[in-house]
């Protein structure tokens, strides 16, 4: 060692701290220096000795490599730009093109703590005048880690700011591959997993919604994490536009992992004396797999972003919705006997879909006209609303405030209202615009539309769709505004949920394309997919479990053939997997010949008697050979849905093996429901399954998670349901 590193070293031992927050099994190590860039040395696992990071700090750790820059630096925990550091800017501004570059060094932190979470402010600064506070909250019980960053513009420039991340996280060398969600209309989150790159991966989403195609979600992964085991970082942002999500390679081969807002060319300037917020990125480690880090976020949710009437959730009411029932094909008689039909098989909740306002014979036009059409509704909606609540159901209503059809009362009054450019070709989507509801006038004529319908009539739910991208995002002014669109959106939906306190949301763009945490803090309900066929949804709720609780995944039993597929399953099939959400019909229930209607109604009660599990409870999933299984389990209750989803190579089905299963103990299962065949000769015995429908069997929790539960062997696009009880300890 030369003299010269031998003075560095020590200098760091004296001047280095760790910045330390901790939760109940996770740890987040800040390495700190007054004058230098903070430096991430851990997100992870709880840490309660750290000899060698107390004693070293991260420069000291490294010599200087072969063609590198004159610098020691550790992984930044938020990178520069321009300062001889080549990894991706968390901050990306100019002002007219110069004061570009940023080095940022700490100045001071702020710490502190409450029963529910440790936080961390970072005060650093740029020698151009810029200041960030960097927010860290480690949330204790889920284990969640929340990022965000203040910008203040303290120089003498307009800044320009193309980029700002939330935050960055770091994520270690062998957590080498990443996973995230792909998707389309009807086909929302399709999980997807493969190596990181060695320069890094990046997803850009300009949907202007949270978007069907990439929902802001990401999961960095070790090769051998699964379901059940491993390591795994996954992050999501509570942002419903356009977002971007980046895992960079730092000089070590870990990775950097930074999401925020994207921001269209000159969409966000700051004067100066300026500040501006990110919205919340959140992120959960665990080395218990994918079910670990879903589980911290399920429990997130239900802790700090769900707002419930009342305070807490009460149980999540069957819905009826009208929409692939009657479409746009209002009469008054017609949705009388469809609630009758409903009220009878157990609906509690009787939403009316598209197509009560006037002009509105398909859709083509009526957007902004919130009334009810005078020809469909004479008497407006109280008197469907009467007769539905006289069934004793609650009444909830679609809208979908954000657009405007060009013919439309609305948009022939203020054609300027909608978002679009001058000179350009108004571009259309599914017949509509978008109205620029950062505009106050705008937003006040969607509140007093809004607030009026609810205070004139007695609507406990609205169904809150958004059918279409936003394009030509564009102000009056020109400037373009997608991201204040969000913050307009959610400022709308809080001042509503104010005025009417029991009123609850469900947030829908056609289907999925809204699912976020951002919007689950004014809403209580994704619709999550248009797509009612139950071998998709079968994909699709495994995907969107992963980041949301069951109890906001509307998950409904569709017709047959399905709409959106033209595939058809058994009636049986579609209610075992609606069961695992928050359950609804979405069908002609009037059609229902009198088996169809009971098997309906066995299931209804079957969700009803089990979703105080299916809603609090911790979800695990997990593959077999031919499908998934799902298993919700609050304490000494668990539901567990087997579905078979193609035809099986073996003769037999291999013994099902539950790792997600809590607790000792005997276990009493039962075969709750069943949907298809089971692959075996007619006239065979089958005393196991003849038990498993009778009496139950007794099984040890220990022979559930290592031996497995033996397993009828059934066809194709079929399910079995099971109640698992805790016996005995
Ligand atoms: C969207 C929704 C559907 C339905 C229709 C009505 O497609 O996702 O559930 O409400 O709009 O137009």
């Amino acid at each position: 060692m030369t003299p010269r590193q031998a003075t560095t070293d020590l200098t760091h031992a004296r001047t280095h701290r760790l910045l330390r927050l901790e939760s109940a099994h996770c740890c987040a190590l800040i390495e700190w220096e007054a004058g230098r860039m903070p430096v991430w040395r851990h997100f992870g696992a709880s840490l309660p000795e750290t000899s060698l990071t107390d004693q070293w700090p991260a420069a000291a750790l490294r010599r200087q490599a072969n063609a590198s820059m004159d610098r020691l630096d550790g992984n930044p925990v938020y990178p520069g730009f321009g300062n001889g550091l080549s990894l991706n800017p968390a901050l990306r501004a100019h002002a007219d093109g110069v004061a570009a570059v940023q080095e940022w060094v700490a100045i001071s932190y702020t710490q502190s703590e409450s029963a529910a979470a440790q936080t961390l402010v970072l005060h650093l600064q740029d020698a151009g005048g810029l200041a960030l506070d960097l927010h860290l909250a480690l949330w204790q019980s889920s284990d969640v880690l929340s990022l965000h960053s203040t910008l203040h513009n303290h120089s003498a420039h307009r800044l320009q700011l193309d980029w700002q991340a939330c935050g960055c996280l770091p994520v270690a060398a062998d957590l080498s591959e990443l996973a995230h969600f792909s998707g389309q209309w009807g086909h929302e989150f399709q999980w997807q997993r493969m190596p990181l790159p060695s320069a890094g991966w990046q997803l850009q989403n300009r949907h202007g919604r949270s978007s069907h195609e990439t929902p802001p979600a990401c999961f960095a992964l070790m090769p051998h994490s699964s379901e059940h085991q491993g390591e795994v970082i996954a992050a999501q942002l509570a942002w419903s536009g356009n977002h971007q999500f980046a895992l960079d390679r730092c000089d070590d081969g870990s990775a950097l992992l930074q999401a925020g807002v994207w921001l269209a060319p000159g969409e966000l300037r700051l004067a100066p004396g300026e500040s501006h917020s990110t919205p919340v990125l959140h992120a959960s480690w665990s080395d218990q797999g994918l079910n670990g880090v879903s589980q911290n976020f399920h429990r997130f949710a239900r802790q700090q972003v769900l707002q419930w009437t009342g305070g807490s959730m009460r149980a999540r009411p069957v819905h009826l919705n009208t929409w692939e029932a009657v479409y746009f094909d209002h009469d008054d008689a017609t949705l009388r006997a469809l609630a009758e039909r409903a009220a009878a098989i157990g609906v509690e909740r009787f939403v009316l879909d598209d197509g009560w306002f006037p002009g509105r014979p398909d859709d083509h036009s009526g957007l902004g006209d919130w009334w009810p059409d005078p020809q469909k509704y004479p008497q407006g909606l109280g008197p469907l609303i009467a007769h539905v609540q006289g069934l004793g159901m609650e009444f909830g209503l679609w809208v979908e405030p954000e657009m405007v059809n060009p013919d439309s009362a609305l948009f022939r009054a203020h054609p300027d209202w909608a978002l679009q450019v001058a000179g350009q070709a108004l571009q259309l989507g599914r017949q509509q615009l978008v109205l620029d509801i950062a505009r106050p006038e705008v937003s006040a004529y969607l509140f007093e539309k809004l607030d009026r319908l609810l205070r004139e009539n007695a609507i406990s739910y609205l169904k809150w769709d958004m059918n279409r991208d936003l394009a030509q995002a564009a102000d009056a002014q020109g400037q373009m505004a997608y991201a204040r669109q969000v913050d307009a959106l959610y400022a709308l939906l809080q001042g509503l949920r104010a005025q009417h306190p029991a009123l609850e949301i469900e947030s829908c763009a056609s289907g999925g394309g809204r699912m976020d945490l951002g919007i689950l803090r004014h809403t209580q309900r994704f619709w999550t997919s248009d797509n009612n066929d139950a071998v998709s949804r079968i994909a699709i709720q495994s995907g969107a479990a992963r980041l949301f609780p069951l109890e906001v995944l509307g998950a409904h039993v569709g017709p047959a053939p399905a709409h959106t597929t033209g595939r058809s399953q058994s009636l049986e099939l579609r209610c075992a997997v609606a069961l695992f959400g928050h359950m609804g019909v979405e069908a002609d229930v009037r059609k229902l010949n009198t088996s169809e209607a009971e098997v309906l109604t066995g299931w209804i009660a079957l969700y009803k008697a089990w979703r105080g599990v299916l809603h609090g409870g911790t979800f695990s999933q997990g593959r077999t050979a031919n499908g998934v299984w799902w298993l919700a389990q609050r304490g000494a209750q668990a539901i567990l849905g087997v579905f078979t989803q193609s035809a099986p190579a073996s003769m037999h089905h291999a013994p099902l093996r539950l790792p997600g299963l809590e607790g000792e103990g005997q276990w009493q299962l039962r075969l709750l429901g069943m949907a298809g065949q089971e692959r075996a000769r007619g006239d065979a015995p089958s005393p196991w399954l003849d038990a498993l429908r009778g009496a139950g069997v007794a099984c040890a929790a220990t022979e559930l998670r290592h031996i497995g539960l033996p397993l009828p062997h059934m066809n194709p696009e079929s399910a079995l349901v099971f109640s698992l009880d805790l016996a005995s300890n």
